[in-house]
């Protein structure tokens, strides 16, 4: 069958609520000439250092396309998904996803709207229990003992300072960051200083610290490992989910089960987010592999601490204008 742009335009706004990396939104779609949809990748918006192969990208991608699916299930669409082979190029065809009717609903779409990345410290309490069905997944490690954390979370600040010392790593990620609400992207992508829970005078901070040169100093000093240190965040968490993923498994398909993954999480009413850092830094993943029994052949693909959000109201997600993404 053949959509309208109308029909496109609603399912392709749906699916951008979607996660991305460093909320990069690199999913771009067009309708194809013989009636189906082609997804696309904006691959100026790539992130060369942090992400060198393209799989953070990929995975990106495989959650907008699981938004997609979410968004035309509810419609009573099926979508017939035919992965495209690498090619270059600045707008490069990912998929081609032909749409029929005769799907039926997705519980996990109402979550869909619910869901967003939540970075601060979580609730204290929350019921253990609570998080007990997660532990039917095949690819979920879920580790909820507080001394299990509280190695996850120094794993996790020893990591990101590994990281953060790479200073085109530092400077890539500054570009993404939103740090004041009169930057011209604040409501668009990236990451602002909302959606990384700081205040002004935090966000401010943050900026100087990351800056070329201060940072080298402050590290020289010892200062810089406390200061960029989310230990205290991390075992305020409920629990930690350590996901992992078939190694040779096609990162589009990860994409799709990482997102559906996180809206179980949003169905249990438990917020997330993710640490990425614990499976792209090698001796961080070393350790968790041998620590938490990761199985043979398995990837780990991020660690997504979780727990109870603090209850009040949040502004809307930054995101592109749906015009934007259809090209
Ligand atoms: C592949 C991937 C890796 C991510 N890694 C991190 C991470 O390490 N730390 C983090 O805080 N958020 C991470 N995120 C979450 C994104 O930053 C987030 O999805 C994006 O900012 C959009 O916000 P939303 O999830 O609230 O819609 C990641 C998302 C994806 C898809």
């Amino acid at each position: 069958m053949t959509l309208s742009r109308t029909d496109l335009m609603a399912l392709v706004a749906e699916a951008n609520l979607a996660p991305s990396v460093h909320n990069t939104q690199p999913s771009r779609w067009r309708l194809d000439h013989d009636g189906g949809v082609l997804l696309l990748e904006d691959s100026t918006r790539r992130l060369p250092v942090g992400d060198p192969l393209g799989r953070d990208a990929e995975v990106s991608h495989g959650a907008a396309l699981e938004g997609f699916v979410l968004a035309c299930a509810q419609k009573g669409l099926a979508v017939n998904v035919d992965q495209l082979p690498l090619q270059a190029g600045s707008l490069r065809p990912v998929a081609r996803l032909g749409v029929e009717p005769g799907a039926g609903q997705d519980p996990l779409r109402a979550q869909v709207s619910v869901r967003r990345t939540y970075r601060g410290a979580f609730a204290p309490g929350g019921d253990a229990g609570r998080l007990a069905p997660l532990t039917a997944n095949a690819d979920a490690i879920l580790v909820s003992r507080a001394d299990g954390v509280a190695r996850l979370a120094q794993l996790n600040d020893e990591a990101s300072l590994r990281t953060y010392r790479d200073k085109a790593f530092r400077a890539e990620l500054v570009s993404w960051m939103r740090l004041s609400s009169r930057h011209p992207r604040w409501a668009l992508d990236g990451l602002n200083a909302e959606a990384m829970e700081m205040s002004g005078f935090e966000a401010a901070g943050a900026g100087l610290v990351l800056k070329s040169g201060i940072f080298e100093t402050l590290d020289k000093a010892g200062v810089a490992g406390p200061l960029v240190s989310e230990a205290k965040v991390v075992r305020s968490a409920q629990a930690v989910v350590l996901f992992h993923r078939p190694e040779d498994e096609p990162p589009l398909e990860t994409g799709r089960r990482f997102y559906r993954l996180w809206l179980e999480f949003t169905a249990l009413g438990v917020a997330a987010a993710p640490m990425a850092v614990l499976a792209d830094d090698a001796a961080a993943r070393t350790a968790i592999a041998a620590a938490f029994s990761v199985p043979a052949g398995r990837r780990l693909i991020t660690a997504f601490r979780l727990g109870v959000a603090p209850a009040r109201s949040r502004p809307p997600k930054p995101r592109l204008p749906v015009e934007a993404l259809i090209v």
